[in-house]
Formats: C-alpha cells, sequence, structure tokens
C-alpha cells in the first residue's frame, strides 16, 4: 500500500507536521526523519507535479555543502555543472567576470531544482519518511499553544485533522503556514516595482555565463540549466501576461536586449514554460509564533534578481532541523526562538545584496522624473565600479555566491 493510499482517519498525528514538499520541507522532513522524529510531510500536489515543477536550479556553495554534509547531493555531483562566469552587457560594451576565482573562490552548481527535489524526495522515502501527496493544508489551529493541528483537505475532498507538537510550514508564500500567522505577527513588505517574465525556452546556452544586459528598452537575462534548456528573463511592465508576448517577439526583443559587439543573435527554440514575477520583498519576522515555525518562501519572499530563494530554503530548513532536534530530542526549549534569529540574520543578508542586484540592472523605477538621470549615473557608475575595482568584485563574488 503506497503512503498516499494508507487509510486515513479523521484525526491523525505526527510529532512534528512539515507543509510543503519543496526545498524546504523536503529537506527538512529528511534531516527529522533521520534524527528519528516522527514526521509527516503533507504536500497539496502529487508526486508527478513535485518532481517536475521547474523553478529555480542555481545552488550556492553552503547549500552543496549542506546536501553533502547529509549525504543528499548524489545527484547534484552527478549531473550539476559548476558556473563561475557571469557576463554584463551595457550600451557600452560587455564584461566578465570570473567570479569563481575572486573573493571566495567559489562558484555556483547549475542543478535544476526538480531534479534536486526528486533526489530529497527519493532519499526520504528510502528512509521509510512519511507523505501524504494531494493532501492540502487549510489552516493551522491553535499554533500559540503546546497542541497545534492542521486542517487538510484530501484530494477526495474529503476533510481530516491532523495533530502535532509542532508544524513547519514550508508551503510557500501561499500555503496555510502564512495563511495562519496570528495577529501581529510583524511582515516587512516592499515593492520593488520590477516585473520579469520568466521563460524557459527548450534552446542550447547562447552564453557560457549568467548574461546580464542592462539596456534603456529594459534588463534581459540568460541562464543556462541544462546543455539544452536555459531560462531567459525580459524586464516586463507591471500588468504584462505571461502569454502577452509571441514567441517571436520574445526572441527579438532577448536579441534586442542582450546583443553585444561581435556576438551574433541567441540560440532560438520553442518557450516551454513563461511566467511573470513581481520583484518584492515579504519578510515574516519572527519565524516562530508559538509551536508555528516558516522555513523557505513561507518565511521570506525575496527577488529572483540574486537567485536566493532556493538556497535560503535549503539553509532555514537545516537550522531549523537542528533546532527541532534539540527541542524534542535534547529538551533545548530555547532552540527554536535562535532558529528564527539565525534565519533573520541570513534573510536580511540576502535581501540587502538582491536589493542592490536590483538596482544594478534596473531603472530606479520610483525616481520623481527630475532624478531619473541622477539615479541612471549612479547606476553605471556602479557597473563601471564592478568592471574595474578588484575590491568591488571580491564583494560582489562574495554576496553573489553566498547565502
Ligand atoms: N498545503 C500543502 N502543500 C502546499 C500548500 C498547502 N496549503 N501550499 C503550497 N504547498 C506546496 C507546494 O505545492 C510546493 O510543493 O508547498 C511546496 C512549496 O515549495 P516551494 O514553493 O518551492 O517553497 P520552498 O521549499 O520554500 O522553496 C522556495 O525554491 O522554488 C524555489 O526559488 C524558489 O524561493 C523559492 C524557493
Amino acid at each position: 500500500m503506497t503512503n498516499s493510499q494508507s487509510t486515513k482517519t479523521a484525526t491523525e498525528s505526527a510529532d512534528v507536521l512539515v507543509l510543503g514538499a519543496g526545498p524546504a520541507g523536503l529537506l527538512l522532513a529528511n534531516l527529522l526523519q533521520r534524527a528519528g522524529i516522527d514526521c509527516v510531510l503533507l504536500e497539496r500536489a502529487d508526486r508527478a507535479r513535485v518532481e517536475t515543477r521547474a523553478r529555480a536550479g542555481f545552488l550556492a556553495p553552503n547549500t552543496v555543502r549542506i546536501l553533502d554534509r547529509h549525504g543528499l547531493a548524489d545527484g547534484l555531483h552527478r549531473h550539476g555543472q559548476p558556473h563561475g562566469v557571469c557576463e554584463f552587457r551595457t550600451g557600452a560594451g560587455r564584461f566578465r567576470l570570473d567570479y569563481g576565482t575572486l573573493g571566495r573562490g567559489e562558484r555556483h552548481t547549475v542543478y535544476p531544482q526538480q531534479d534536486l527535489v526528486t533526489d530529497l524526495l527519493r532519499h526520504y522515502l528510502e528512509a521509510g519518511g512519511r507523505i501524504r501527496f494531494g493532501t492540502e493544508a487549510l489552516a493551522v489551529h491553535d499554533a500559540m499553544t503546546s497542541a497545534p493541528s492542521v486542517t487538510v483537505r484530501e484530494t477526495d475532498g474529503r476533510p481530516a485533522r491532523w495533530r502535532a507538537r509542532y508544524v513547519a510550514g514550508c508551503d510557500g508564500r501561499h500555503g496555510a503556514g502564512r495563511r495562519s500567522l496570528p495577529p501581529g505577527a510583524v511582515r516587512h513588505r516592499r515593492d520593488h516595482g520590477i516585473s520579469w517574465l520568466g521563460l524557459l525556452a527548450q534552446a542550447p546556452p547562447s552564453l557560457d555565463a549568467v548574461g546580464y544586459a542592462v539596456h534603456d528598452r529594459g534588463f534581459a537575462g540568460h541562464m543556462a540549466r541544462t546543455p539544452d534548456v536555459t531560462r531567459y528573463y525580459l524586464q516586463c511592465e507591471r500588468g504584462t501576461g505571461a502569454g502577452a508576448w509571441s514567441d517571436e517577439r520574445i526572441w527579438d526583443e532577448l536579441d534586442t536586449r542582450m546583443y553585444a559587439a561581435g556576438h551574433g543573435p541567441l540560440n532560438r527554440g520553442p518557450i516551454l514554460q513563461r511566467g511573470v514575477v513581481d520583484f518584492g520583498s515579504d519578510v515574516v519576522e519572527p519565524l516562530r509564533h508559538g509551536s508555528l515555525l516558516l522555513a523557505g518562501d513561507a518565511a521570506s519572499l525575496i527577488s529572483p534578481s540574486a537567485a536566493k530563494g532556493a538556497n535560503l530554503a535549503v539553509l532555514e530548513a537545516e537550522l531549523l532541523a537542528h533546532a527541532l532536534v534539540a527541542d524534542l530530542v535534547h529538551g533545548d526549549p530555547g532552540a527554536l526562538d535562535r532558529y528564527s534569529g539565525q534565519a533573520l540574520a541570513h534573510i536580511w543578508r540576502a535581501q540587502e545584496f538582491s536589493l542592490w542586484m536590483i538596482r544594478l540592472l534596473h531603472r530606479e523605477p520610483s525616481a520623481p522624473i527630475g532624478e531619473s538621470f541622477f539615479h541612471e549615473s549612479l547606476r553605471f557608475s556602479r557597473l563601471e565600479s564592478l568592471r574595474t575595482s578588484r575590491t568591488q568584485q571580491d564583494w560582489f563574488a562574495e554576496n553573489y555566491t553566498g547565502v
């Protein structure tokens, strides 16, 4: 009998309920399972959707170290590709930063997130981990007590309730974890006023680097995913629909913005996936509310400008696992409060660098008319400093690869 077909009773229980089988939830569940903690992962999607959903794919060195530490990096060592160069293209030409030789001399690993999620799920199930697919968490109840519960809706629509000692909200920006924050939970939000049309193209990468094009018409980005698939981004007006641009218009606009003398047109191919992301930051503080803990996108939202989201999710999952083990196995009640402070320090460091990248790559959207030239001059001064100053390049490399 598979996990998802086991007989369900109206009320079930576990020591820790993990909501959401993304990078945060799956790593957390793996680590709790190994520590002998009775945990159950509740995931609203089915397994196929979880294992095929293309999201991020740019793993920071620390993410690889965390996965290595727990024997969960086999897939990324087999198929991941090291990446250590980014190329900036502007009206004044282009320059490359071999950031893998700068700062701490560390590189990213390009490994599609759906492959990492598939690896984590396989490890979890092989270790006897319990997961319920097709089970949507609706709300967390009594989070401020030591006996919280979660009401869920199963795929067949049947209601059920889960009781637990702790609930880990790893169910993303729209999940039950965020929805169930008690009154008074502080959320630091900022709308950056920028939107990107994110594209996944069935086309080999056109650059041997992460490409950032700073163009008068707007930003364009290029990031390899696999030898045959490339992720592109096009800055678009707020409110642009994902289907608003034809494939041809997309490729023509990418060619225009990413053109660099001596570099021909981009490798074209069918657009496999497209979606619009509005840049916003949204940090919950603290990350612990009684028996409800948040990690990953449920804890904080960050713009994709510096590719930090999935790396923060992994970092927070390990920190939260350590805290839950300290609390449940070693009887350290202060560990979960320390988790919040530790994770938030990393979150704000990532938010600060991500905002710096936003201001480097885009016009200031809210600049008063009379100041736009001032902001543009600052922006090109930052780019020139990045092009010419080794100190600035070391700072960039450390923050670009760090989490
Ligand atoms: N009940 C159960 N599962 C849910 C619910 C719910 N109410 N809502 C969402 N989910 C599931 C989603 O189906 C998804 O599998 O929670 C999971 C959340 O996964 P992610 O969105 O990937 O979140 P997280 O693990 O925090 O990773 C966030 O990874 O996707 C990248 O860069 C992206 O910053 C992001 C990071």
